[in-house]
């Protein structure tokens, strides 16, 4: 991929993933951001960075299919290098997995493959886990089940709260995801099947961030 990939972020609600993509943005550009969610505070975030914006609101479509095939078409249509979910609320459709193969990545809240879905920081306190911490992985048409890239962790304290964990969590969230975008933008991270290989560069650059990375 060229020096700036264009990059299309999903979101349905606060985007401060997105707010750290803006924030890092290098090797990639944010070039369009497209929601379900009119009253989603990460569209107004986009809009006063002057991203261009798209919104598809459920409501206006028949059906779901109809729905889902025009988020995959304003995301086309939007012309990326990247896809990047940042709590996109919204299960893509096999059709929009294969058109973005090997360039549509997700942010999880937790240590895939532990806690796929929701509320992964109540889960991760009630199993009494040591460690958790957030994944970004490639998507398949499973739930948070696609190739992983990376994970950065951190340890539960005993006074944790669902609160403290997610703040702690967000934290590694947003210089996880900037990285891997822009790891993935020169090249330096790429998925061949369901296998990835890593630079020597994006493995250097994991080390000195403390994440792990799957090869
Ligand atoms: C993050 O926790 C991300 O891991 C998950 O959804 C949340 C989105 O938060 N997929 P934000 O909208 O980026 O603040």
């Amino acid at each position: 991929m060229n020096d700036a990939a264009r990059t299309t972020v999903l979101l349905s609600g606060r985007g401060s993933n997105l707010k750290a993509l803006i924030q890092h943005q290098s090797g990639y550009k944010i070039t369009h951001v497209v929601t379900d969610k009119p009253e989603a505070p990460g569209l107004q975030l986009a809009i006063e960075a002057g991203i261009p914006t798209s919104v598809v609101p459920r409501s206006e479509f028949p059906s779901l299919s109809a729905f889902k095939a025009a988020v995959l078409k304003t995301v086309a249509a939007s012309g990326p290098d990247i896809v990047a979910l940042a709590g996109f609320l919204v299960v893509l459709q096999p059709e929009f997995i294969d058109t973005f193969h090997g360039r549509l990545i997700n942010i999880h809240p937790s240590l895939l493959p532990m806690f796929p879905g929701l509320h992964t920081h109540e889960r991760a306190l009630e199993a009494k886990v040591a460690r958790h911490g957030c994944t970004v992985h490639f998507v398949d048409a499973g739930i948070d089940t696609g190739p992983l890239i990376a994970q950065a962790a951190v340890d539960i304290e005993p006074n944790d709260s669902p609160e403290s964990l997610a703040a702690r969590v967000l934290a590694k969230e947003h210089t996880l995801y900037p990285w891997i975008v822009r790891a993935i933008a020169q090249g330096d991270i790429r998925l061949q099947g369901r296998s990835l290989s890593y630079s020597e560069r994006a493995r250097t650059e994991a080390q000195r961030m403390g994440a792990t990375i799957f090869s």
